[in-house]
């Protein structure tokens, strides 16, 4: 397993407004443990309204402050929309796109994605580029091939020196949720490794090692640890196992707990 800092984070999706993500993030900031931070770049994605008191709550800390969607535009006639200026007006650093309830629910297309990403990085955001595949894509064994489009359509135009801000969340659509059952870990890790060689066809393997890649959809305590000690796997995108202070907070130490024993492990080989 590399050195580098891992990924653990949570989106809030459409739960909880002012009062509980101020709650949640003042309970994660007295419970996290310090050495945590050594280890995992922490980041939280409350919802909209919530963000310029969670930005505020967070100044402090090193964890990352994300929105769960930002414009493809600057400024204009879109309304309802929301900018990257105005995302960091509040304090986030990452932009979450594609999520799967984006394009699945609120029918995204992976071009749209594309202009998104563009935009975050125009404007110095992180995007968080989510993409996983449907059941029926599993099924019709069609998993490489959806995911790899996702992947060079998402990230079309993207220039090399612009990959050290990218992050990508591997989330199949059939593992998220309540009625989500998890990837193995074998599975995941394989999925891991084709999206890792699809990066270093686009940007040359130098690059591609520098992007974080998230698994997430359903992670619980109970898949934490073989999840994250996959050497592909760069970090955990957490939904409802880490809506709590304490669910978050457990979850990361049973990550952490995992990381530091699989480099013990390294070292004395
Ligand atoms: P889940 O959500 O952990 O509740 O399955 C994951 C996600 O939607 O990112």
């Amino acid at each position: 397993m590399t050195q580098k800092k891992l990924y653990f984070g949570t989106n809030l999706k459409m739960y909880q407004g002012i009062a509980s993500t101020v709650r949640f993030l003042t309970d994660i900031k007295a419970i996290v443990p310090p050495k945590a931070y050594e280890r995992f770049e922490l980041f939280v994605i409350p919802s909209f309204t919530a963000l310029d008191r969670a930005g505020q709550l967070l100044l402090d800390t090193p964890i990352l402050l994300g929105a769960q969607n930002i414009s493809w535009a600057e400024q204009g006639q879109f309304t309802g929309e929301i900018s990257a200026s105005m995302l960091k007006e509040v304090g986030a650093v990452i932009a979450e796109i594609g999520h799967s309830e984006r394009r699945h629910v609120l029918h995204e297309t992976d071009e749209e994605e594309n202009a998104k990403v563009l935009c975050a990085l125009r404007n110095g955001l992180r995007p968080l580029l989510c993409i996983g595949e449907t059941e029926q894509q599993k099924e019709d064994k069609i998993t490489a091939e959806v995911l790899r489009s996702q992947l060079k359509l998402g990230l079309r135009g993207v220039s090399p020196e612009e990959v050290s801000r990218l992050l990508i969340a591997y989330e199949p659509v059939w593992a998220i949720g309540v009625s989500g059952k998890p990837a193995t870990k074998e599975y995941a890790e394989q999925v891991h490794y084709l999206l890792r060689q699809t990066l270093a066809e686009l940007f040359g393997s130098a690059y591609a090692a520098q992007i974080p890649l998230l698994y997430g959809g359903s992670v619980t305590p109970t898949n934490a640890a073989e999840l994250i000690m996959q050497p592909h796997i760069d970090g955990l995108f957490v939904g409802r196992s880490a809506w709590s202070a304490e669910g978050f907070t457990d979850l990361l130490q049973i990550a952490l707990a995992a990381v530091n024993e699989k480099l013990n492990e390294e070292d004395c080989l």
